[in-house]
């Protein structure tokens, strides 16, 4: 399975913060925002990574990143010239993906939380080998910010609304999916929205009515933020800020996922920590070399 990071977008509910830098740069409590997408395709063991992002911002991911060699993955970069919606990932990604199923996660989506890494590598494993589509529900209170699930009375899933005036519940469909080879050619056969935009949402009711679309539920253990506002921003901060401090440990920490992959080595984990000795983070590299 191929992975995608989608992380251009205008950011335009981040402003002024995102009037001149890329919304998926900016420091979430130690670290940049991209650290935390990046570390879930790495727990779900993908090690073949395209980041999407504008042409401006994407040189600045090539220097933070590399080919990602130096944590044993292969980190490679596409631009979108322009905002013209998720599904484009699948268009613009055609090529790196290849005959492979896919996993798309959104540059602003922070999920963490208990057995996380057991839901990432069963999604990962049922789409590589029954095909279709795995997308995940959140309970939210502000349903109207997302694609919504709408379910019939027997709780099965009828329809995904984007953006409702109207929410038919409160369950989102959060900026992480899996999908088998056909989502390349379902997107290009999708037309815009009429806010011009090829939505991820209408991907997902072609697999909804092929009857190819698993629906998995977020438990209460769980926790999703999509930091693209100014409070969620902050929330999401917060949140890892008491987490790392409390548990002594770190969320999204990309060389910890590495190291405990086996895609690193004691030593190439130590290098990578050389640079950041000044901070927590770096003796925490420290730390669990030597656990
Ligand atoms: P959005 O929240 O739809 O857009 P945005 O981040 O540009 O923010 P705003 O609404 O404040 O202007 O995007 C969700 C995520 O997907 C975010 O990480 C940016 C990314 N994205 C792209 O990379 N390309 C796109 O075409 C779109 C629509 C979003």
């Amino acid at each position: 399975m191929k992975g995608i990071i989608l992380a251009g977008g205008n950011g335009t509910r981040l402003y002024p913060m995102t009037y001149a830098g890329n919304k998926h740069l900016m420091p979430l409590f130690n670290k940049p925002m991209i650290y935390y997408p990046l570390s879930v395709l790495m727990l779900s063991k993908i090690k073949d990574i395209l980041i999407i992002s504008t042409p401006e911002a994407l040189p600045t991911y090539e220097k933070l990143f590399g080919n990602g060699n130096q944590l044993g993955i292969n980190i490679s970069y596409a631009k979108q010239e322009e905002p013209k919606g998720l599904a484009e990932a699948f268009i613009i990604g055609e090529e790196f993906i290849g005959d492979d199923s896919v996993c798309l996660i959104l540059g602003d989506n922070i999920v963490y939380g208990s057995g996380l890494t057991g839901i990432l590598e069963k999604s990962s494993e049922f789409v590589e080998n029954n095909g279709g589509a795995i997308v995940f529900g959140q309970y939210v209170n502000d349903p109207q910010r997302y694609g919504v699930l709408e379910f019939d009375e027997n709780k099965k899933i009828t329809k995904i609304i984007e953006k409702p005036k109207n929410s038919p519940s409160n369950y989102a469909v959060i900026g992480l999916y899996y999908y088998d080879n056909e989502v390349i050619d379902i997107s290009k056969s999708i037309k815009p929205s009429d806010r011009e935009e090829l939505e991820i949402t209408d991907v997902n009711n072609v697999y909804l009515e092929k009857n190819n679309l698993n629906c998995r539920i977020f438990s209460r253990g769980l926790a999703w933020f999509d930091a693209g506002t100014h409070e969620s921003f902050l929330d999401a901060s917060n949140y890892i800020h008491a987490i790392e401090k409390r548990m002594n440990l770190m969320v999204g920490c990309i060389e910890e996922v590495a190291y405990r992959n086996g895609w690193i080595s004691k030593k190439q984990l130590l290098k990578l920590a050389q640079p950041l000795l000044k901070t927590e983070y770096g003796t925490y590299l420290e730390r669990i070399s030597n656990e």
